[in-house]
């Protein structure tokens, strides 16, 4: 519309439901083999999309794809790799790309935490959670943006957590990196705004996965994170598709550069 012409006065008329089908895309999900990147992958399948999954142990991620095709009906590639190393990142691209075709939407999902005072974390402890959190999803944008934005078409998906704006002691590597995430998320939309690719984060607040086993298995700190949450619950794990659809979709066309927040309340607090 041209400013001068004044306010748009016609309703578009497609449904807004047809507006989040992923009918004839390809997602690539890193961390896609439990967890939350399983759930993710597996929305973006239901709603159309073929995806291809990303994680270290080759049987994991294979199992998981198997699980997401015969379910959905949607192709599911497993790739097997680590996507802290910039020579595993281009070859999975090459190879997403070859085995199903051009990556529309790409979900930084796979992540590592490791806990400890500041004291008590060795470098390597740091450096760790910092490739995997933060250097990852620079790394695989890096591979297949370029392609969206010659499409002029495509959405990144990073997860940030509620540790991206708040603090909890025993988390310098995570709650650093969690942070990160957020501003490269924001640079991310400024570059490639004009393109049609919008990137955004996805901030969870505490799920039931493997991650969290130290918490789930300790009932004091169970408590204490339950006491923090205003919805009196964890999450369950669809309770992050619909978020992770809406912005892998058409549906959030508008939105480049948020994080949308996941965590019972935690936040608003
Ligand atoms: N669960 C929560 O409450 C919560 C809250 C806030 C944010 N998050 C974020 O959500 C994302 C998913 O968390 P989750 O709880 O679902 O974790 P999870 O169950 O522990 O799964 C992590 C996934 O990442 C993969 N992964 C880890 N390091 C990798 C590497 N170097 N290369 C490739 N894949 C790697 C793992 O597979 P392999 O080990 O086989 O590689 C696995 O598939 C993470 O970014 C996490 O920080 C989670």
């Amino acid at each position: 519309m041209d400013g001068s012409k004044g306010i748009e006065r016609s309703v578009n008329s497609m449904n807004v439901l047809d507006r989040f089908k992923l009918d004839g895309r390809r997602a690539l999900i890193t961390g896609g083999s439990k967890g939350l990147g399983e759930t993710i992958a597996t929305a973006l399948a239901q709603a159309g999309a073929d995806v291809v999954l990303v994680a270290r142990n080759a049987d994991q991620v294979e199992s998981a794809a198997k699980k997401i095709a015969s379910s959905t009906g949607r192709k599911a590639l497993a790739l097997a790799g680590d996507v802290t190393l910039a020579a595993d990142v281009e070859r999975i691209a090459a190879s997403a790309a070859e085995r199903l075709g051009p990556i529309d939407i790409l979900v930084n999902n796979a992540g590592i935490n490791i806990r400890g005072s500041i004291t008590e974390l060795k470098e390597e402890d740091f450096d760790a959670v910092l490739a995997v959190n933060l250097k990852a999803p620079w790394l695989m944008a890096r591979a297949l943006a370029p392609g969206m934005c010659e499409r002029r078409w495509g959405r990144v998906i990073n997860l940030g957590s509620i540790l991206s704006v708040i603090a909890i002691a025993g988390r310098a590597p995570y709650a650093s990196a969690k942070a990160g995430v957020l501003n490269l998320t924001k640079v991310m939309a400024l570059e490639w705004a004009a393109q049609g690719v919008t990137a955004n984060a996805i901030c969870p607040g505490p799920f039931a996965t493997e991650m969290n086993l130290p918490l789930l298995n300790d009932p004091a700190k169970y408590q204490a994170f339950l006491a923090k949450i205003p919805m009196g619950r964890w999450g369950e794990l669809h309770e992050l598709a619909g978020a992770a659809l809406f912005l892998a979709s058409d549906a959030s066309s508008f939105v480049t550069g948020s994080a949308l927040f996941v965590d019972g309340g935690w936040t608003a607090q």
